[in-house]
């Protein structure tokens, strides 16, 4: 692996093989979410606690500080919305120089297995990377269900995490399940748990991120449950404890109690 490829890796995936990457990435298909009406607002106070942000080119110039000093996840993918009929009719959105540009870490792209625009999607994971590799700049593919939110079983999802890594993912995106363990043991590169909807309450989120860590994902990508729970940064700081601190959810949740 070439020296530009690792130093970025090694800049999103921490010194203990974890990491914590802060999505703010929903505007591109769903406009302007609850509490990401102004995206910096939401994460400044949480910094301290991610090693990483996932965000569009448009967030990262209107709203990010050019200081900004955790590393950036270009999310890549996009041209559809959630009013229109099909999620999963993505196309790539942002060039390779404007990738360069921006100094991104790494990109992101949604792919839509077994969606009517699964071919048009591995192709945009495909050449991205082909694009990508060229600049030494890591892919992350994201195993994405659109509105079937039910497709989220480890046969379904260790089908789609393996598929993605043999087209070029550097690193896949995909939701926790039952039998996790299925799902990082067929696929060869590091996988990240994506949230999801807001769980019912900060236990669950605890454990299900928790279980994740134990089976073999190296770190998370969590919005909503964090930013749309009441206390985000109580939220933040219990996550980054599972994560680099093997916090089990009993005592993530205590952190998350005892934090405002
Ligand atoms: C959407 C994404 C988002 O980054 C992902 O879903 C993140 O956040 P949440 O935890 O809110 O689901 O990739 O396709």
């Amino acid at each position: 692996m070439e020296w530009g490829m690792k130093n970025r890796l090694s800049r999103i995936i921490q010194s203990d093989g974890r990491c914590f990457i802060m999505p703010l990435d929903h505007g591109y298909f769903q406009g302007p979410t609850t509490n990401l009406e102004k995206p910096y607002k939401t994460l400044q106070p949480l910094l301290p606690f991610v090693d990483a942000v996932f965000c569009t080119r448009g967030v990262l110039r209107a709203c990010m500080p050019e200081d900004l000093e955790k590393p950036v996840i270009l999310r890549v993918s996009g041209g559809t919305s959630i009013i229109a009929k099909d999620l999963s009719n993505e196309e790539i959105t942002t060039s390779i120089e404007e990738i360069l540009r921006l100094n991104s870490s790494a990109v992101g792209v949604s792919v839509y297995i077994g969606s009517e625009y699964e071919k048009q999607t591995l192709m945009n994971l495909a050449n991205l990377v082909n694009d990508c590799e060229d600049y030494g700049i890591p892919v992350m593919g994201v195993t994405a269900v659109g509105k079937e939110l039910e497709k989220r079983d480890a046969r379904y999802l260790s089908l789609c995490c393996r598929i993605l890594a043999e087209l070029g993912a550097r690193i896949v995106k995909t939701y926790w399940c039952e039998d996790f363990e299925k799902v990082t043991g067929g696929c060869p590169v590091p996988v990240i748990i994506a949230g999801g909807p807001k769980c019912k309450n900060e236990l669950e989120v605890f454990e299900f991120v928790s279980n994740g860590i134990q089976n073999g994902a190296i770190g998370i990508n969590l919005g909503r449950n964090v930013w749309q729970n009441p206390k985000p940064l109580a939220m933040a700081k219990a996550l980054h404890a599972i994560l680099h601190n093997n916090a089990t959810p009993g005592e993530a949740y205590d952190i998350y109690r005892e934090t405002n």
